[in-house]
Formats: C-alpha cells, sequence, structure tokens
C-alpha cells in the first residue's frame, strides 16, 4: 500500500540543521545535565500530528511527547478551552477554594470509572509522579499499613516515592538514596520474556504465586501491605501487555488480604488503548476494579495535570492531610475537559470517527496488523505488541536475545526519514502518536519504518 497523495515529512536539510544545531549547543551548556537528547530534534511548531524543528524540517509524530499530546498539536477546541478559561482566571486554589471546571473534570473521569452504588473521589496534581505519590500516601493512611509492592520493569515517576517504585533502570536511583522504605518488587508478567522460569501462558501464576507463597511467607507479612501498584499495560518497560489471567487474579489476591490495588494508568490511560482506562480491557476474566488509580500524560492534551481518583471508601484521609498549590489549575483542567469532549465523541475531529478513543482502537488495529505483517520481512522484529495506539516493537539479535543496539539505530533511522519516535525497555520502539492519527498519516508511518527497517 502507498500513501502518496497525503502529507508525507518534509526533510529541508541534513539533521540537525543550522539553527536546531545552534540551539542544541546552547542546550547543551545551559539545561540540567541529567535531561535526555534520543535525537537532535528542536520544536518550532506543531500542527496535528506534524511537528516543524526551527530549520523547517516537518516530521510525523508517533510519540505525542512520550504519549501525552492526545489530540495532536494545537487542537482547536483544547486551544479554545484554554483561551476562554484563561479570560475567567487562571489560579486560585483548589485546595483551599472550589472551581466548577475541576469538579466537572472530577465527575467526568468518575463516570468512567464508577460502578452503581460505588462512589468514587478526585484528587488533582501536576504530574504523573504527584500522583503516584497521592495514591501511596492515601494507601498507607487509609489502611494503616506501610509496605508497598510494585512490579520490575515499571515506570512511576522520579520523586522520591516514585522512583522508589520504579523498577525499570538503576540509572533512577542510582546516588539518590535512602529511598522509600518498605517497598518490594515481583517480576511482572512479560508473555514474551516469561519470569521465573514460566511459560507465556503461566506468567501470571508463576508471579503471584512468587507473591504469596514466597514473598508473603518469606519476606513481607501480607497483613502489613497497604497497596500492590501495577501499570495494567507496561509503558517505560517496553509497552507489554500482561496475560488476560493477571490482573483477575491479583484483584482477587488482593481482596483474599486487604491489600489495594492500585493501578498506574498515567501512560496507558486516556483512551490511548482503545478503551478510556487501559484495565478496561481485562473486565472479560473477572473482576479487576482497582482501589485507587493515578492518571496525567494524555489527559489534557499536554497541560500539566494529573488526578488520583479513590474509591469513596478509602478516601478517608482527613482534612487538610494533603494539597498542591497548582494542582487542579483551572486552565489545565478546562484543557482536559475539552480532551474528554474528544476521546468520548462529544465533539468530533475530521477523518477520526465518532470519537478518538474508537480512533485509537480501530488505527491501532491497524498499525498492529501492519507491524505483524512486517515481521515477516525483519526477522530482526522478535515481538508487536499493544492495544489500541500503545505498541511496542522490540528487536532482537539472532539469539532472540534484546538488541538495544539495533534498536538505537532503527530508531535514528526512522527520524533521519523524519518519523518521530521513542524507546523503552531493553530493546524496545514505542508507537504513541496523538489519537487524532488517521489510517492514511499511520499507512505513512509505517511506510517510514519500513524504509528505515531496510537500512539496518
Ligand atoms: C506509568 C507512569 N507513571 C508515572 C509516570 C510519571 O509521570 P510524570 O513524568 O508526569 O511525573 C510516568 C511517566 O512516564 C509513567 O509512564
Amino acid at each position: 500500500m502507498t500513501f502518496t497523495s497525503i502529507r508525507r515529512p518534509v526533510i529541508n536539510t541534513p539533521l540537525p540543521g543550522p539553527k536546531a544545531a545552534e540551539l542544541l549547543a546552547r542546550d547543551r551548556v545551559r539545561l540540567s545535565t541529567s535531561y535526555m537528547r534520543p535525537y537532535p530534534f528542536v520544536p518550532d511548531f506543531g500542527e496535528g500530528v506534524w511537528l516543524t524543528d526551527v530549520d523547517g524540517n516537518t516530521m510525523l509524530d508517533f510519540m505525542a511527547g512520550i504519549a501525552v499530546s492526545t489530540t495532536g498539536y494545537n487542537h482547536p477546541h483544547v486551544v479554545a478551552a484554554i483561551t476562554e478559561q484563561a479570560q475567567r482566571f487562571m489560579h486560585v486554589c483548589l485546595t483551599d477554594y472550589p472551581q466548577e471546571v475541576t469538579t466537572c473534570l472530577a465527575e467526568r473521569l468518575i463516570a468512567h470509572v464508577a460502578r452503581p452504588g460505588e462512589p468514587w473521589r478526585a484528587f488533582f496534581g501536576n504530574s504523573g509522579a504527584e500522583a503516584v505519590e497521592a495514591a501511596v500516601k492515601l494507601a498507607r493512611n487509609h489502611t494503616g499499613r506501610s509496605h508497598i509492592i510494585s512490579t520490575l520493569g515499571s515506570f512511576h515517576g522520579r520523586t522520591y516515592g516514585a522512583i522508589t517504585l520504579t523498577g525499570s533502570k538503576t540509572k533512577y536511583k542510582r546516588g539518590f538514596g535512602p529511598l522509600l522504605p518498605n517497598v518490594s518488587h515481583i517480576p511482572y508478567p512479560n508473555p514474551f520474556r516469561p519470569p521465573l522460569g514460566s511459560t507465556p501462558e503461566t506468567c501470571a501464576d508463576a508471579v503471584l504465586s512468587y507473591l504469596e507463597d514466597t514473598l508473603f511467607q518469606t519476606v513481607i507479612p501480607a497483613d502489613e501491605v497497604a497497596a500492590i501498584i501495577v501499570e495494567p499495560l507496561q509503558g517505560e518497560g517496553g509497552y507489554i501487555v500482561p496475560p488476560a489471567d493477571f490482573l483477575p487474579k491479583l484483584r482477587a489476591l488482593c481482596d483474599r488480604h486487604g491489600i489495594l490495588l492500585i493501578y498506574d494508568e498515567v501512560q496507558a490511560g486516556m483512551g490511548r488503548s482503545g478503551k478510556f482506562l487501559s484495565y478496561q480491557h481485562f473486565f472479560e476474566g473477572g473482576d479487576v476494579q482497582p482501589d485507587i488509580i493515578t492518571m496525567a500524560k494524555g489527559l489534557a492534551s499536554g497541560m500539566p495535570i494529573s488526578c488520583m481518583l479513590a474509591r469513596e471508601s478509602v478516601m478517608t484521609w482527613p482534612v487538610g492531610s494533603h494539597g498542591s498549590t497548582f494542582g487542579g489549575n483551572p486552565v489545565a483542567a478546562a484543557a482536559a475537559l475539552a480532551t474528554l469532549d474528544l476521546l468520548e465523541g462529544h465533539v468530533r475531529h475530521p477523518g477520526c470517527g465518532e470519537s478518538l478513543m474508537h480512533n485509537a482502537a480501530n488505527v491501532g488495529d491497524f498499525v498492529l496488523g501492519e507491524l505483524r505483517a512486517m515481521q515477516h520481512e525483519f526477522g530482526f522484529l522478535g515481538d508487536v505488541r499493544g492495544k489500541g495506539l500503545f505498541i511496542g516493537l522490540e528487536f532482537v539479535g539472532t539469539n532472540g536475545r534484546a538488541d538495544g543496539a539495533l534498536r538505537d539505530r532503527a530508531s535514528m533511522a526512522m527520524f533521519q526519514r523524519g518519523l518521530l519516535n521513542l524507546d523503552c525497555g531493553e530493546s524496545t520502539i514505542r508507537i504513541s502518536p496523538p489519537l487524532i492519527l488517521t489510517r492514511n498519516e499511520a499507512g505513512v508511518g509505517l511506510e517510514l519504518m519500513r524504509e528505515a527497517l531496510s537500512s539496518l
């Protein structure tokens, strides 16, 4: 299939161009040494799924600012909502004063989660890490227990609590200790690389029996565990889809021991997987309803806001015990409401069917199918996995081992052809475009990927 009639990237200069090179040199000496620069891209302006750099090179965006720009760049409905709210007031402080825009946002988010007779409440922050901190504080405060269990490969953010929970790379922790006490990690059930000597079919059982029969018997008393936190689809760790029985069995384990279940939906949530929250893919296997949910990233199309939702029966912390000066900022909340309009289909985006959530499911299925076909062409594509527009492409060497160096070359080859992409895990490229991506635009991206992979 070729997509010659529609827009394609325009590369005017060898990358980086002269202006980008100059800005990168200034960035290198004045910005924090902790910032990464996976490839030399310096944005100037965006439009839909396209980003133009300071030298006038236009790229197709398959990474959305790390799964954030849900509605693409400068969506007119979102820009109008931001402008309108900015003209009313930009800040008063939600911790002390209610504001209608944030109350509406809480109601609309809760409507995606609550079942009849099961009230929920919302706490707002500014970032994913802040939502995770809130979740951990609430879980400890509510249960009176201290231990938290997380998973290997997970990413939960960079504040002290969040990096302690994170299990993906030691670079996030080296030299920063001591971290939070009473946090343990269990393997994530990755069907492509099943842990603990298991198989793709048995990896969920293997992980949960390790927790129940080993950790709870030898290291951590189950009745001292406040919560288990898990990404229903694992993001930074490699865009991994667990087997269908994992979340139902995890929910049942938590119920047996009075442990709260926290889903970190910061990366996979907000419609990206084709459902509003990614855990909603797993109800067929049994009850998977969590006690606490964290969201951020794509919630407001790039405006900084995060939300922790919790069952009302769990949100028992006292007045004044937790808050945030900027959390739930009204301009960001207005952007989130406008993003929800598009995700839910109250406002239609041309070419994207009834809603952006449906579009993510449809276009995601198309991309997954095409990439799986490409696996026959390129033996080094060890695994293609995902749901909706949350897709991972894992690179392997001839021995089947993760090949991070090959992945890095592939990523750069895609960039040089005008396709913005991002790595994750040991050897995976994540595909996380804006959810307004059409099938034709996806086709252009796939062509660029094929060209890049052929060049390796
Ligand atoms: C699953 C998950 N949780 C939490 C975070 C932290 O979010 P933030 O960078 O906004 O603090 C991230 C960021 O990548 C994430 O992917």
